[in-house]
């Protein structure tokens, strides 16, 4: 969990591009370059533990291509690719149930009763905490939900949850609808963070200023750690602290950081965190939620839902109804674990465990940093009216993004959307005209890049 410092400090992705480039005597656009980041791709191996989509069975692919039997596949940032083990691990999870029925809770492979204890480690790997400060359950939205039961306590006067204005749909809905359960009015107590005029990006200073300004009267900051749509990573370091200072809880939506940047909930006091594990965790659509709360809180009474799964473990089962609360964010868990899905969630941080997420920033400051030298190289002459302009949304700073990059085309997307998906490339489109696309460094290659702004520049010229 020790922070060092970043390989790459100090530098941007271009820099080193263009130095590794000269070095080897070629041109960024050669083919030649990218078949040289690729043998010099120490993570090159995990693709292999992926199922990735062929041309020939992917929808909407209409291709024949001698060279490739794969898509491209930048869509990690919505549903991660499957792990080729899932399947018979899922597999010797439902024998275990049809063969030791009941006692499938005590033994076997993955046993009910203990299973998501055996992901926790994991997890807490990926998200810089103990293991005692982290669960998975439900989904995001609904834990969401249940630790705002604990960390949304508003009064008269302290009643505002801060959030930005273009949270996702379901953040959004989430806070408006626990401020209605308590009795306040939206409009008064949904406080937004707001981008500038004609900018996309919010100016951290401009988080902490409302932070300084408003605080008094917030309850609650609820952020996410990189939004859904820019790809912009918010310094929850920076935010935590100020909220901290005038008094309010400080929670994030992990969905976009987690597998993707590197975290460190524990050190920087973060009070609460909820994520999904079916984006860079690739546990599959749907999948379970992961639940962060700081160990500060781990003896503290605070209001929350409670079901038999809150109960300490080694006394749950006598029943008594007099709760015995198991310790800190244990307490949230309501329900019984599902091992078919936690087996998922297992597989999935167990890749983790044999990397590391600094290992694959590091890939990721080329990965996407290529990503973005050719987006550059072809499509940001504004002069040449004859060719459409992609301007890279995301922040430049490669600190203040994860691997997605999200593009706004000058010109409508659904012509070139349709034209790149017949060509294999996956990704996905924010109607009129922004493309998110995420090279994962887990599982995606140098290759994968050149192909897709290769599909992107024949798709922009017929
Ligand atoms: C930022 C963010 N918040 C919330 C959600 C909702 O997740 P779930 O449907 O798992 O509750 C998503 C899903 O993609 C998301 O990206």
């Amino acid at each position: 969990m020790a922070e060092t410092v970043f390989k790459y400090e100090g530098s941007t992705p271009e820099q080193v591009l263009a130095e590794l480039a000269a070095k080897c005597g070629l041109l960024l656009t050669e083919v030649g370059f990218y078949q040289y980041l690729d043998s010099q791709d120490e993570l090159a191996h995990f693709r292999d533990q992926f199922s990735f989509p062929k041309l020939t069975t992917s929808p909407g692919v209409e291709c024949d291509d001698a060279e490739n039997e794969n898509c491209v596949y930048f869509c990690g940032n919505s549903l991660g690719l499957q792990p080729k083990s899932t399947k018979e691990h899922v597999q010797k999870v439902l024998e275990n149930w049809e063969i030791n029925n009941i006692s499938c809770h005590v033994m076997g492979h993955l046993p009910g009763i203990t299973c998501d204890n055996y992901v926790r480690d994991g997890m807490a790997n990926l998200v810089g905490s103990s293991q005692e400060e982290v669960v998975v359950m439900n989904g995001l939205s609904v834990n969401l939900h249940l630790l705002m039961v604990s960390f949304y306590q508003p009064t008269k006067k302290r009643h505002k949850i801060l959030l930005e204005e273009h949270a996702f749909p379901s953040d959004h809905y989430i806070v408006m609808s626990q401020i209605q359960q308590r009795g306040f009015d939206p409009e008064d107590s949904m406080l937004f963070v707001k981008a500038r005029p004609d900018e996309e990006l919010i100016h951290i200073d401009d988080i902490l200023d409302l932070i300084e300004k408003e605080g008094d009267s917030i309850a609650l900051i609820m952020l996410p750690g990189v939004q859904y749509f820019t790809g912009q990573v918010f310094n929850m370091e920076e935010i935590t602290a100020a909220g901290h200072r005038k008094g309010c809880y400080v929670g994030f939506d992990l969905a976009h950081a987690v597998g993707n940047i590197e975290l460190y909930l524990n050190k920087w006091e973060v009070d609460f965190a909820c994520w999904c594990t079916y984006k860079y965790l690739n546990s599959g659509p749907g999948c379970l939620g992961g639940a962060f709360v700081h160990k500060k809180f781990a003896k503290t009474k605070m209001p929350k839902f409670l079901g038999w799964w809150s109960h300490k473990e080694s006394t749950r089962f006598e029943m008594s109804n007099d709760l015995d609360f198991s310790c800190g964010v244990e307490s949230y868990r309501i329900s019984n674990p599902p091992p078919p899905l936690l087996v998922a969630c297992i597989l999935a941080s167990e890749i983790f465990d044999q990397t590391s997420v600094r290992q694959l920033r590091e890939k990721s400051f080329l990965l996407t940093g290529y990503l973005e030298c050719l987006l550059k190289h072809y499509f940001s002459d504004i002069s040449d009216s004859t060719t459409a302009t992609v301007e890279i949304l995301t922040p430049a700073n490669f600190s203040d993004r994860g691997c997605q990059l999200s593009l706004r085309f000058s010109c409508s997307l659904k012509e070139v959307a349709e034209k790149m998906t017949k060509k294999g490339m996956i990704f996905d489109i924010r109607q009129p005209n922004v493309m998110r696309v995420a090279p994962v460094p887990l599982y995606c290659s140098f290759h994968d890049v050149y192909r897709f702004v290769n599909a992107l520049r024949e798709a922009l010229s017929t």
